[in-house]
């Protein structure tokens, strides 16, 4: 049985079997309509979704199962104080694989150590959101073909944005990948994600807080929003919130075929007038998402 807390707890060869898992469920969605008839999936979120939790449960129903859904804390267990150990216990009685947010970083872990089907993160605190990083792979790789020699910017809020260090840690194991970390001074890369993947790595890597001096080398441009819930004073997060507006005149020195990403949800980051440019990927993103979440189920259910 086997859970995925970490984008690295994939290997290189298994997310290129995810990928082409992927693209025949696109290109034949009837084979797979039946495939987890009579399983079940839990989907335990502690925090606010959307995205994410409709298309794990969009995911498991067009592979034919059912789902069990847990969208509010208030309304669950947790808030007569049950510990993430006991709660993952216990859905294991009922359901046959896990997919949990929790706002603690660790919590699936702590999860998956104590269930008995496999546990999937999605999303813990500031840390890790794996699923949404094979969401953007399945994005890269049919938009760009590749994942060697891109040179990717982030932009934002590094410090907290999950999404941002599971990309860097799947996108570490690739060849001549550049990252450009572009963010306000006080919402750098965490150390630990800049050390322990890209240094460690031996990635090259640039930090500046200009998005557009640099925009004309990017391959890909990941914006991303400034993470309010993970602020300790609204004032810093008032002053932080608007640092970068994605304008299509700013994308004017733009490589013409460059991929702009966004996890969603977005909120003032990219300009509405950005969606209609070819180059806007977002949307496609929330695509693939639903389509590597079904790719990932069959893997850790073993459905062949
Ligand atoms: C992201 C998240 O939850 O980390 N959303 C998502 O799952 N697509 C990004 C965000 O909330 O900013």
């Amino acid at each position: 049985m086997r859970s995925v807390i970490d984008i690295l707890d994939l290997s290189v060869e298994e997310l290129d079997e995810l990928v082409a898992c992927a693209n025949d469920i696109i290109a034949n969605p009837e084979k797979y309509a039946h495939k987890c008839a009579g399983k079940k999936l839990a989907t335990l979120f502690f925090e606010p979704s959307t995205r994410t939790r409709l298309s794990f449960e969009a995911a498991m129903y067009e592979l034919g199962g059912n789902v069990l859904s847990m969208s509010d804390a208030k309304s669950s267990s947790a808030a007569k104080g049950e510990s993430v150990a006991d709660t993952a216990k216990t859905i294991s009685c009922y359901a046959d694989i896990i997919a949990m947010r929790h706002p603690k970083e660790g919590a699936p872990l702590v999860a998956s150590m104590n269930a008995t089907v496999p546990v999937i993160n999605a999303g813990d605190g500031g840390h890790n959101h794996p699923t949404q990083t094979l969401a953007d792979l399945l994005t890269i790789s049919r938009e760009k073909g590749r994942f060697n020699d891109i040179t990717v910017g982030f932009c934002g809020d590094l410090k907290f944005g999950r999404t941002v260090h599971s990309l860097i840690s799947a996108l570490s194991r690739y060849k001549n990948v550049k990252f450009v970390l572009i963010s306000p001074e006080e919402l750098k890369l965490p150390s630990y994600v800049k050390k322990d993947i890209i240094q460690k790595n031996n990635l090259e890597y640039v930090q500046t807080t200009d998005l557009e001096s640099v925009m004309p080398e990017l391959d890909i441009l990941y914006m991303t929003r400034v993470q309010r819930e993970r602020f300790f004073n609204e004032e810093d997060y008032l002053r932080l919130k608007d640092s970068y507006i994605l304008t299509p005149e700013k994308l004017e020195t733009a490589k013409k075929d460059l991929c702009v990403m966004h996890p969603l949800p977005r909120v003032n980051e990219i300009s509405v007038a950005v969606d209609d440019d070819p180059r806007a990927c977002y949307f496609k993103q929330v695509l693939n998402g639903k389509f590597m979440r079904m790719a990932l189920i069959l893997k850790l259910l073993e459905v062949k």
